[in-house]
């Protein structure tokens, strides 16, 4: 991991077992680790943008991540927002897995 890089380690990819959606608080960042069945881990922020809830409190199936309070739905892949009541997408962020941990790029 290069210096230049804004990687950090989140959690050990053994604790995100497929199909989990798993509650990360790291660096001042509440992150959903989602790990798609058949696929990869993916990191959303956590807090729904609708009101206040957090979306591992919710369900979470196939690509989709349903808030717990109104059902509003987030795609964990990009975290783009599925229609109402979500008016806005949550944010998403680079992911990969080494040596069985989960990294997340910070933005900026
Ligand atoms: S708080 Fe998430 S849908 Fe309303």
């Amino acid at each position: 991991m290069s210096s230049s890089e804004n990687w950090i380690s989140v959690a050990k990819l053994a604790d995100v077992p497929a199909g989990a959606a798993v509650a990360v608080e790291t660096m001042g960042l509440q992150l959903a680790l989602c790990h798609v069945e058949g696929g990869t881990v993916h990191a959303i922020d956590n807090v729904c943008t609708h009101a206040f809830a957090l979306l591992t409190d919710g369900w979470f199936e196939g690509c989709l991540i349903e808030c717990p309070l109104h059902a509003g739905q987030f795609d964990v892949t990009n975290g783009q927002g599925q229609g109402a009541p979500i008016d806005e997408d949550v944010r998403a962020y680079r992911t990969k897995v080494v040596d069985g941990d989960i990294f997340i790029e910070l933005p900026g």
